[in-house]
């Protein structure tokens, strides 16, 4: 995760909208929480077919018959599993139909048996920090000194090509020229990745250390509250405002929309225009932060041998 798959698949989806009038392109987002119901249902109305039939048989050959001969472009992100295209309605080796599918496992590929398989590769040394010097020296106010740049340069390297990682710890960073604040960032991240095992605890590891550099306890609670949504999901400005006011996290609308700039800036959140989206690694970050403060506090209510735990102690609170 966090490579660009998603990204990528964008950039080709908005060309196909632009350059191929004669094509019909359609994105849906599948997440891990998937089933054939709802991705049925998901495909179906984003290609505005109405069906009213429940079952799912005869919905899946409605879709089908849609679909074939049509022109159809269907890019499915972020697949986790083999999906059954045809108990989904999506016809496969068929003339005029076409699918572009994201995932991170290369056994899906295999069983859904993708035609063409492209590998995107985590950035080079050179890219991941061209990458990094310029998202950093996006604020007007950060200058690059030469004992700053060296320090950069080893930050850079700890991100390990990974977009998602490079773009919040060169935001986190920007605007930070003390010397022994850029050292001790290297050294927790040695550490990091001396005390993890694998890569994927790593990039937890690494993602955090921005959430750390928030210092400040609302902004990263309203960045917690933020994985309470669904993977994926659209989080409208103006609804998740209200609900921070109702916490006490924010005092009126325009702290909100200060909150929701600061986490889009430092990437934490992705901003479009109206609504802030979080992406998937990201929120099992923010969930697994979540979970052990859960189980700290839990585990320090039963030493202490005291009754029910007080809920309203917990910052936020994820019911499955
Ligand atoms: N080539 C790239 N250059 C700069 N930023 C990128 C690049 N690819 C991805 N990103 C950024 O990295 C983050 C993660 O990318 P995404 O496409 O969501 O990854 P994935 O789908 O593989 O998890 C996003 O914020 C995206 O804007
Ligand atoms: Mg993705």
């Amino acid at each position: 995760g966090g490579v660009g798959k998603t990204t990528l698949a964008k950039h080709i989806y908005n060309q196909m909208l632009k350059n191929e009038s004669h094509v019909n392109v359609y994105w849906v987002t599948v997440s891990q929480d998937f089933n054939i119901r709802k991705l049925q249902d998901d495909i179906i109305r984003t290609v505005g077919v109405t069906i009213s039939e429940e079952n799912e048989e005869k919905r899946a050959a409605i879709l089908r018959n849609h679909l074939v001969e049509k022109n159809v472009v269907l890019v499915l992100d972020d697949v986790w599993d083999n999906i059954r295209l045809e108990k989904l309605g999506v016809p496969l080796r068929v003339k005029g139909c076409k699918l572009i599918l994201t995932t991170r496992s290369l056994d899906v590929c295999h069983k859904i048996g993708c035609q063409k398989l492209f590998k995107v590769n985590v950035l080079d040394e050179e890219e991941a920090w061209n990458l990094f010097k310029e998202i950093f020296l996006q604020d007007d106010h950060t200058v690059l000194t030469d004992t700053i740049e060296n320090h950069a340069k080893e930050l850079a390297k700890k991100c390990g090509g990974l977009p998602l990682a490079l773009n919040t710890v060169a935001a986190s960073m920007r605007g930070e020229n003390d010397d022994h604040i850029w050292g001790n960032a290297i050294k927790n991240f040695q550490n990091a990745s001396l005390q993890m095992e694998d890569l994927e605890n790593n990039v937890f590891e690494i993602l955090k250390f921005s959430y750390n550099r928030l210092n400040d306890q609302r902004l990263k609670e309203c960045f917690l509250y933020c994985c309470l949504y669904p993977e994926d999901h659209r989080i409208w400005k103006d609804e998740i405002i209200m609900k921070l006011i109702a916490e006490g996290l924010c005092e009126d609308i325009d702290e909100g929309h200060s909150v929701l700039k600061k986490l889009v800036d430092v990437f934490l959140l992705e901003g479009v225009e109206e609504y802030v989206k979080m992406h998937d690694l990201m929120r099992e970050m923010a969930l697994k932060i979540q979970s052990s403060w859960l189980n700290l506090s839990a585990l320090k209510f039963q030493r202490r041998n005291i009754g029910p735990l007080n809920w309203r102690e917990f910052p936020c609170i994820q019911v499955h």
